[in-house]
């Protein structure tokens, strides 16, 4: 039974955990350095319409997360949001990741947000496939934009049309 909520400062040593894991042996963030808790912060802070962070909870504990925050600062993008989304190692493949977009996208839709961008850097099957189970859809590719872990990485540009 997987709870979906609205972050508390409490959850952010949970939250950074699940981040820092992904920054040490993950491509899906383009981190090199865990940034811990702190770097939590601000973002819990930003209270605009569109600004959202979630956390899902099994049994007592957070085991996944995802925001929506600027895609990019300009105004006149103001109505659309790109998403990050993690869940710990031990939960995935066991519909986390789903519980917490079919919260996030209503909340968005409701707040009058337009667009939503999702930035997956590939090889990522289980990214993909969640994504592509709410509705993105793949929008184009950048390719070699990432160095980590000694090779390239192409990113893919995945969007929702939530009007
Ligand atoms: C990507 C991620 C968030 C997916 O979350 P999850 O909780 O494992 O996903 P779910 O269990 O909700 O699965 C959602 C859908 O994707 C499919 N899926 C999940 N993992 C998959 C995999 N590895 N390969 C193929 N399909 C997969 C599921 O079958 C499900 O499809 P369905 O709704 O049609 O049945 C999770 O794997 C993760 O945190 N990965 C590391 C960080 C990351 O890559 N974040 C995304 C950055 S863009």
């Amino acid at each position: 039974m997987v709870l979906v909520r609205p972050v508390q400062e409490t959850d952010l040593p949970a939250v950074a955990a699940i981040y820092d894991e992904q920054v040490r042996n993950g491509i899906s963030t383009f981190a090199t350095e865990p940034p811990g808790v702190d770097h939590w912060r601000p973002r819990l802070a930003l209270t605009r319409p569109g600004d959202h962070v979630l956390v899902a909870e099994r049994e007592g504990d957070v085991v996944g997360y995802v925001y929506s925050g600027d895609y990019r600062p300009r105004p006149a993008y103001g109505r659309t949001r790109e998403t990050s989304i993690y869940v710990a190692p031990e939960a995935r493949g066991a519909g986390v990741g789903r519980a917490l977009y079919d919260a996030l996208l209503p909340a968005l839709r409701a707040d009058g947000m337009r667009v939503v961008v999702a930035v997956i850097a590939v090889p990522n099957p289980g990214s993909q496939a969640l994504h592509h189970a709410c509705g993105f859809r793949h929008a184009g590719t950048l390719h070699e934009v990432g160095h980590k872990f000694g090779r390239w990485i192409d990113t893919e540009l995945w969007e929702l049309l939530l009007a």
